[in-house]
């Protein structure tokens, strides 16, 4: 590794860091980086909850903002002297995309374009854009998805993220602007709004309710730890080539029934509870990552193997009722009212 190559950022903003993804980069980002300013920029969706980032709150700056107002967002780069983006804010769940996909174009396209501008105008050294394997599309049984597979998004929310790289591309090429691209699989954690696959089944399961499987239960999706995709993020805000696309997974495809099958038997309860629902249109059938691009060219890999890595999971919800209860009740919103509205 040369070291001359390494990009060591100052002050970092960290766009969507309040969400599931954000706020596990966050933590792992102070804890590694004492001495880099942070600033999170959030607007707080429905997915955005500043309890994830509870007994943090002296460690950044708090900046309530949408991506797509290029006037706060100016201002937020300018206020903290940002010299490095981390973006992860986004409309991230394909269901709600197809059930309302207007707001995953204004979030994900306009949103990421004016972060792009305003990131470009203000002289940001490094910008690493957050996006997903999604944007591939759908694979048959054989193969895995490499930087050169072809864009081929299905769901208005895959659209939507590989638009935005596209915009990223041409920002890199167009204006040589240090733009980096990440395409990460499916990430399981602590804090994950309880709308995916694993957080949904989980409390399903405990509150014995029904767990809603689409259509055969065979869709194959490639679980890294969000902790092992932080870490992918870090290796390329710090060693990533301008311009390039880092591919994220770690090789490790479960057929979604046998995921829920697993949960059901680390909680003890019955399969009885799985009940097979009209499938998702359009639905992906498999998703894997071939990843040797970043392991050979920054010496990241995946860490944390998957059977530690979930069952820490399942206990996490297990032991934190209290942050999912206040999460599906609304709850939480509250939070940022109390924490901030009187500064
Ligand atoms: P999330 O839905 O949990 O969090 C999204 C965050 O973005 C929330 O804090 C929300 O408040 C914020 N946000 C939404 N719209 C905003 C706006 N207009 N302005 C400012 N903030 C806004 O999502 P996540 O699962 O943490 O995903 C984060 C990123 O990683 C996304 O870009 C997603 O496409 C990508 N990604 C996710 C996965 C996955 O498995 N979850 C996999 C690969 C890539
Ligand atoms: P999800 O967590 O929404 O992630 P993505 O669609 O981005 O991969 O879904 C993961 C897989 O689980 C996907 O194949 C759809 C399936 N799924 C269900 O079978 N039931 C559910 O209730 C949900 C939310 C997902």
């Amino acid at each position: 590794m040369n070291l001359s190559k390494i990009f060591a950022p100052t002050s970092l903003l960290v766009t969507g860091g309040a969400g599931f993804i954000g706020s596990n980069f966050v933590r792992s980002f102070i804890e590694s980086h004492p001495d880099v300013r942070v600033t999170v920029l959030d607007a707080l969706t429905y997915a955005g909850n500043l309890e994830n980032l509870a007994n943090l709150e002296s460690r950044f700056s708090f900046v309530k903002a949408d991506i797509c107002d290029a006037e706060a967002v100016r201002k937020a780069l300018a206020d903290h002297a940002v010299d490095a983006v981390v973006h992860f804010a986004a409309e991230s769940h394909v269901d709600r995309s197809i059930l309302g996909p207007m707001i995953f174009t204004q979030t994900n396209v306009l949103g990421t374009h004016v972060m792009l501008e305003e990131s470009r105008r203000h002289g940001v050294a490094r910008f690493v854009h957050v996006s997903t394997d999604e944007v591939y599309g759908s694979l048959g049984p054989e193969g895995a998805f490499t930087e050169q597979s072809p864009i081929d998004p299905t769901s208005p929310y895959a659209a939507s993220k590989a638009a935005s790289d596209l915009v990223v591309q041409a920002y890199a090429k167009t204006f040589g602007f240090p733009a980096i691209i990440t395409r990460c699989s499916n990430n399981y954690g602590p804090w994950q709004f309880p709308e995916k696959l694993i957080p949904l089944m989980l409390i399903n399961a405990m509150n014995d309710k029904a767990l809603p499987v689409y259509g055969d239960g065979m869709n194959v999706r490639d679980w890294i730890h969000t902790r092992d995709h932080s870490a992918a993020v870090l290796a390329v805000l710090s060693r990533g080539m301008p311009g390039e696309v880092y591919n994220v997974g770690s090789s490790n495809e479960w057929p979604n029934i046998e995921i829920v099958k697993l949960i059901l038997r680390t909680l003890g309860k019955p399969e009885s509870l799985i009940t097979y629902v009209k499938d998702r249109p359009a639905h992906d059938r498999r998703y894997a990552i071939d990843s040797s691009k970043i392991e050979r060219e920054l010496g990241w890999k995946a860490m944390i193997p998957f059977d530690e890595g979930i069952a820490e999971t399942i206990a996490w919800y297990r032991a934190n009722e209290r942050w999912w209860q206040r999460v599906m009740s609304g709850e939480y919103l509250e939070y940022y009212e109390r924490q901030y509205g009187k500064r």
